[in-house]
């Protein structure tokens, strides 16, 4: 790989340590992926941040470069960690929380700006901007709807680009990695709804599992529900990208190069079949409500809380609604006292999905995302059940599940 002056001096240590071991792995990395050069990014978003995924190895990894005085080189964001407020379950043990600031202190005094699974409202990027980001929905997101370019990286490999503010120049940097090659036709025949295209995306990651596909009848969605779509997609299936039909920038630039390999079409008998599978687990007892993940943009905030203001609903003191949003969204103390008192917390900078909620007492967790129902199972260590969003807030105002 070819490497400036500049580059070849941090891979020999003129920088330090920290900076050192960053060349050192991303033009590794970058050369067993065929790129031929590092390129300059804009942003850089670390993933795997929660201690329930990294342990103490990875505390020990973040505070090794933190105390080498590592420092991020661009603008970069972290993904969001465990879930340390206490709730009407519990909280986690003391260390496990000790541990979790731990981590966020050090990437913070890194320089990392917020914690969130969707960096793009903390920093919308550019048309044709590069990034160097680790977390699957924000990467399919920038790529599918904004026309920006990121890898699907690792945390670890988006933290060293993030010091660098660089990365290798290949997988969808390049024109030719950006190509679809699997097109999925989509025949729903129903309005959508958060419920619907979180299932629909799950399923088309199921059929283009390791390629980017071209989405044929979703072009009057909106760009809320499209987000949704990506994070059940990422779920499924490894591409960093889906090419909706007029929805991404250049789609149809996109599929007159597409090197097109396999064709599905999918119409609702197939997603009510996922449905009847799903929704036959209801139990009672440790019920948590949850919506946000991903994290939710202000407009969708806005307009649960005027849901739930309207609603009044008293807390029962048996089920409580959890609302995950980014730590650089702030609410006033009077409207969270409000939301507390009627059994709604704002999670904010966390992630209940890497959260081991089971220790908690949670049993089951009631939400609209896909990608909660494929990871908190094994991640939560919780049953699962999908509901539409509309059905979460008139079953939790209500009064939940009896
Ligand atoms: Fe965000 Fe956690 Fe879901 S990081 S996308 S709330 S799994």
């Amino acid at each position: 790989m070819y490497l400036t002056k500049e580059e070849e001096a941090i891979l020999n240590g003129e920088l330090g340590y920290p900076y050192a071991l960053a060349m050192k792995v991303l033009t590794t990395v970058g050369a067993s992926l065929g790129a031929e050069k590092l390129i300059p990014v804009e942003h850089a978003h670390v993933s795997g941040i929660s201690y329930f995924n990294i342990g103490d190895a990875g505390l020990e990894f973040i505070e090794s470069l933190a105390t080498s005085s590592a420092r991020f080189h661009v603008f970069t964001t972290a993904n969001p960690y465990a879930v340390i407020i206490d709730s009407m379950y519990g909280s986690l043990p003391e260390d496990v929380r000790s541990k979790q600031l731990k981590i966020i202190n050090y990437l913070k005094g890194m320089g990392a700006r917020a914690f969130t699974c969707a960096p793009y409202y903390v920093r919308r990027p550019s048309y044709g901007e590069h990034l160097a980001w680790a977390e699957s929905n924000a990467v399919l997101y920038a790529n599918s709807l904004v026309g920006a370019w990121s890898n699907r990286e690792g945390g670890p490999l988006a933290l060293f680009e993030g010091l660098l503010g660089k990365t290798y120049a290949a997988g969808v940097h390049l024109r030719e990695g950006r190509k679809p090659k699997c097109l999925v036709r989509v025949k729903t025949g129903e309005s959508a709804s958060f419920l619907h295209i979180s299932l629909l995306g799950l399923k088309v990651g199921e059929l283009c599992p390791d390629s980017i596909p071209f989405v044929e009848g979703l072009e009057n969605v909106s760009e809320e529900l499209a987000r949704i779509f990506l994070a059940s997609f990422g779920s499924t299936s490894n591409a960093p990208m889906v090419v909706f039909n007029r929805l991404t920038p250049d789609s149809q630039e996109l599929l007159e190069s597409s090197d097109i390999k396999d064709r599905f079409s999918i119409d609702s008998s197939d997603l009510r079949d996922v449905l009847l599978d799903l929704r036959d687990s209801s139990e009672s007892g440790g019920i948590l409500y949850f919506i946000g993940c991903p994290h939710l943009s202000l407009d969708e905030l806005t307009y649960l809380l005027r849901r739930l203001q309207v609603g009044g609903r008293r807390n029962s003191g048996k089920v409580e609604l959890w609302l995950g949003v980014g730590d650089t969204v702030s609410l006033d103390k009077e409207t969270v006292d409000y939301l507390s008192e009627v059994g709604v917390r704002i999670i904010r900078g966390m992630c209940p999905v890497t959260t081991k909620l089971s220790l908690l007492g949670v049993k089951y967790v009631i939400t609209d995302s896909g990608k909660a129902l494929h990871y908190m199972p094994k991640l939560a260590g919780v049953k699962v059940v999908i509901k539409d969003r509309e059905e979460i807030l008139k079953e939790f105002l209500g009064g939940g599940v009896r």
